[in-house]
């Protein structure tokens, strides 16, 4: 029978067997599930002739990017560039405000800075991607990152010469997360909740501003440890703030405040295709709004969305 055991054991086998003695492969790791347990994958097989580059695009949550450095270098050893792009994409992305544009800049964004720090590695032959088997019947679901969801689309750039290395293609998510901790990846990766590739630009409505990507940053620190601290992380399919581009009255002691609205989302899912409101426990959800109000500055209220998928869709943008 099918077990995860043997599946590493032949997938890391068949790795070796493709990639040769002198040839490299390269990973564009997102911080998410698939692309990590891919990584680790690949990494087993072929060690240091696999290079994984992390574009850190500056729309990442709060202390994102350390974590993941921390965990794939420190325990797996893995060679890894970090990118620190954020100046180039928040450039790229001033004065603009609608939600498809905002995806297609950062799409291209994230493809050129990744082929131009590809090309500074030399002769390249593998490109290993974390496409699960819900992108292969349905692109451009949940997880996708961005190269993926660019692959899915477009395709990518033909001078790009890499041959793929899609380990997780016929598996499901909860798979891809049994294999992960098989592959002893600390379960706070594991479990994290699927995020866009664009990040935190399309939960910011309207222009994406350096102020605007803090005070979410904040917000949605505040939300998850709450969450977790509630002990519903893994009940709830994906949860968020939303900062609105719009700002309404408040009142702190005898001062008139005119600040934003946070709206926050969370949602449980199968696959992200659908989707229903979390129920959450009113003392949770009272207490998640009063932090971000006392604690977030420009924040002096917040909404909870009430809306399912369909009609609504979970990111909304
Ligand atoms: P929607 O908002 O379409 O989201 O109901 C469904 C799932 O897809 C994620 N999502 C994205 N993932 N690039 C991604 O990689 C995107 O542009 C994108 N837009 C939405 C969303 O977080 C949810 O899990």
């Amino acid at each position: 029978t099918w077990t995860m055991e043997s599946f590493i054991e032949n997938t890391v086998a068949q790795i070796r067997q493709t990639v040769g003695e002198n040839e490299q492969a390269v990973c564009a790791l997102s911080g998410g599930v698939d692309s990590s347990v891919a990584a680790v994958l690949v990494h087993q097989a072929i060690g240091d002739r696999l290079t994984c580059i992390f574009v850190d695009h500056g729309l990442l949550r709060k202390n994102e990017a350390e974590q993941v450095m921390a965990t794939l270098t420190r325990i797996f050893k893995m060679k890894i560039i970090k990118v620190d792009a954020a100046e180039e994409f928040l450039e790229k992305l001033a004065g603009v405000r609608d939600p498809e544009q905002k995806r297609k800049i950062i799409g291209a964004e994230f493809i050129r800075v990744f082929e131009r720090e590809a090309a500074k590695l030399g002769k390249i032959d593998y490109l290993v991607q974390g496409t699960v088997y819900p992108d292969v019947i349905e692109s451009g679901t949940a997880t996708a990152s961005v190269i993926k969801s660019h692959h899915n689309v477009g395709g990518l750039p033909e001078d790009l010469q890499f041959k793929l290395i899609e380990p997780l293609k016929f598996l499901f998510k909860d798979e891809v997360r049994r294999l992960g901790s098989e592959l002893r990846i600390p379960e706070e990766l594991l479990w994290r909740h699927p995020f866009p590739g664009p990040g935190l630009a399309i939960r910011i409505l309207g222009e994406v501003t350096r102020e605007k990507l803090a005070i979410l940053r904040e917000a949605d620190a505040i939300f998850i440890e709450e969450i977790k601290k509630a002990g519903l992380y893994r009940e709830i399919w994906q949860a968020f703030p939303v900062l609105l581009d719009l700002r309404t009255v408040g009142v702190m002691g005898d001062q008139r405040t005119y600040a934003y609205p946070i709206a926050l989302r969370a949602i449980t899912s199968d696959d992200g295709m659908t989707a229903d409101w979390y129920r959450f426990p009113h003392e949770v959800l009272a207490r998640i709004a009063n932090r971000i109000v006392n604690e977030v500055p420009h924040v002096n209220r917040v909404v909870y969305d009430v809306t399912t998928k369909p009609p609504a869709t979970i990111e909304w943008e």
